[in-house]
């Protein structure tokens, strides 16, 4: 049975086993790689990605669970809070291996679109799911702070 959603705004359909997770569906038939496998359980965010606007972990979300879902990876976040996440995150270098930073990117992306006005509790609390290896994590507040501030200008 073919299941039809759409990923950055393209519609797309697989004829992938119902019970796939919609990680590897990403990233082995859309080819779309910037959605990264840290854990497979739903417990670090690097999978992260956005189904109807809420950040959600692509490694436990099976592929028929997004049926006619509005899909958007890290190649296809746009719009004002995605682009002073990413403009912060540069200006800071926050990235060091970078592996887990995509999952970062999403969830502080969608943070931000929930929550304008964010307080460093907020921050702590919204990231506090996302684990990064290499303890990037003062920066990655940091960097958040800044987006935020960013549009609150
Ligand atoms: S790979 Fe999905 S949360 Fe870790
Ligand atoms: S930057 Fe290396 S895991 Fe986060």
């Amino acid at each position: 049975m073919s299941i039809s959603f759409t990923v950055n705004g393209a519609e797309r359909t697989t004829d992938a086993d119902p019970a796939k997770p919609l990680l590897w569906v990403i990233r082995d038939e859309l080819r779309l790689t910037g959605t990264k496998y840290g854990c497979g359980v739903a417990q670090c965010g690097s999978c992260t990605v956005m189904i109807d606007g809420v950040a959600q972990r692509a490694c436990v979300t099976p592929i028929d669970a997004v049926a006619g879902a509005d899909i958007t990876t890290i190649e296809g976040i746009e719009g004002p809070e995605a682009e002073a996440v990413k403009a912060a995150w540069t200006e800071l270098e926050v990235a060091q291996c970078g592996y887990c930073q995509s999952g970062q990117i999403m969830t502080a992306t969608a943070f931000l679109q929930e929550t304008p006005n964010p307080t460093d509790e907020d921050i702590t609390f919204a990231m506090d799911n996302n684990l990064c290896r290499c303890a990037t994590y003062a920066r990655i507040r940091e960097a958040v702070r800044r987006a935020a501030d960013t549009l609150e200008a």
